[in-house]
């Protein structure tokens, strides 16, 4: 496999997995496919943009026609797929977005490709359509309860698991219907640099930062459970190379923190990289209307991971949220930019009555 589509990477995992192919693989030919939404940011890949093997098209994965000639022109032999909407407060706002580019595009990529690969003499032989997918898509967890399996039944709750699990089944559809090489991983909540400032953890230290509330839904004792980006890069890079087709494959750290806890190690973290005395920004914790149908508990086994690819996360958390932390702020000019214009309108609205 050497001509390779990335979608979606502009986006926080995706920049990080286009990254590590592009360094990794000078001889492949990786082409970043993104249709550049509020939450893709070619700043995002500045360090790579210049070298042989990338080239970036911006493009709609729900653009069936678009993406048929990609493959026919780049002769495409695998598909990596991370685009997508991805964040639930979004989804429970505006679920036909979601439904849109999660369900629909996964589709349009699905069968432009069946199309494309079942034209060519060899077929299938050597191609592989790999979509990245969450644990959100099994539901939620009760404290007691075993951790999510590769056999945990789905039982997606909010629509951006709904639209996630719907597309799982069909990319694991085109496998059983026609004989796809697919490839479904489901992996936790992912942290690490330039995730959007939405989701919980660039979030809060970006408020932290600005000393604005740091609004904690409901209770602030939801558990999930925590993996570095780089990990999940490296896990996707060795499921794409030898994982086995039509599998499923979990990816996790065993990392599983309540919000509250968390939220505290935050706050302490950024306190001292800033010089500020411990418990210094404590006061910004803002307990608000808990999220609608919050699932509880999110945690991952990815023992099938670790066993048959040997794979295993290389940072321990302490030192993932270290490094976190002081890319944000390190990163202040990549903050600001993110977070000022449309951005600051939804933000606003979000919070107006919680
Ligand atoms: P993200 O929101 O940061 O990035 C999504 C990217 O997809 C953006 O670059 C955006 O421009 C692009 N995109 C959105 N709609 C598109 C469309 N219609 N056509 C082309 N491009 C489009 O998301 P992320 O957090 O990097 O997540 C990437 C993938 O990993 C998603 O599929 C998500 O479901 C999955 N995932 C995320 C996490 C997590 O913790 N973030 C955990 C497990 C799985
Ligand atoms: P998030 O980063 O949105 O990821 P997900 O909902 O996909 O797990 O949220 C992580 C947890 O943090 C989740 O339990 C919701 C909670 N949360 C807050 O308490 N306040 C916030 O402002 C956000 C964005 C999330």
């Amino acid at each position: 496999m050497k001509n390779i589509v990335i979608t979606g990477g502009a986006g926080f995992i995706g920049s990080h997995v286009v990254r590590l192919f592009v360094n990794k693989y000078p001889d492949y030919r990786i082409i970043n496919l993104d249709k550049l939404t509020y939450a893709g940011n070619l700043a995002n890949l500045k360090d790579i943009e210049d070298k042989p093997n990338y080239k970036f098209v911006k493009m709609d994965i729900c653009d069936f026609e678009a993406f048929y000639q990609l493959m026919q022109e780049e002769h495409i032999d695998g598909i990596i797929h991370l685009a997508a909407e991805s964040h639930v407060d979004r989804s429970i706002k505006d679920p036909f977005t979601f439904a849109r580019t999660n369900v629909m595009g996964t589709l349009s990529l699905l069968q432009a490709a069946k199309l494309y690969w079942e034209s060519l003499p060899e077929g299938y032989e050597g191609k592989r359509f790999y979509h990245i997918s969450t644990d959100e898509v099994y539901g939620s967890l009760e404290l007691n309860d075993e951790l999510f399996t590769e056999q945990t039944p789905y039982s997606p709750h909010s629509p951006y698991s709904a639209s996630k699990a719907s597309s799982d089944h069909f990319v694991r559809a085109f496998h059983d219907t026609y004989g796809m090489p697919t490839i479904v991983t489901n992996c936790s909540n992912n942290y690490g640099p330039y995730q959007f400032p939405e989701k919980l953890i660039p979030l809060f230290i970006n408020n932290i930062r600005h000393r604005k509330p740091l609004p904690v839904y409901g209770k602030g004792e939801n558990v999930r459970d925590w993996l570095y980006v780089e990990d999940h890069a490296r896990a996707i890079d060795l499921i794409f190379h030898k994982g086995k087709v039509a599998e499923t494959y979990n990816i996790g750290g065993f990392n599983e923190w309540k919000n509250i806890d968390l939220i505290k190690v935050m706050i302490k973290t950024v306190d001292r990289i800033l010089g500020n005395a411990e418990g210094h920004s404590l006061d910004l914790i803002t307990y608000v209307t808990d999220r609608p149908g919050h699932d509880a508990r999110y945690a991952i086994d990815s023992t099938k991971l670790q066993r048959e690819l040997g794979w295993e996360p290389s940072l321990q958390f302490e030192e993932g949220i270290e490094k976190t932390v002081r890319w944000y702020l390190d990163n202040e000019a990549w903050l600001d930019n993110v977070t000022s214009g449309d951005y600051q309108r939804y933000y606003d609205e979000m919070y107006t009555g919680r």
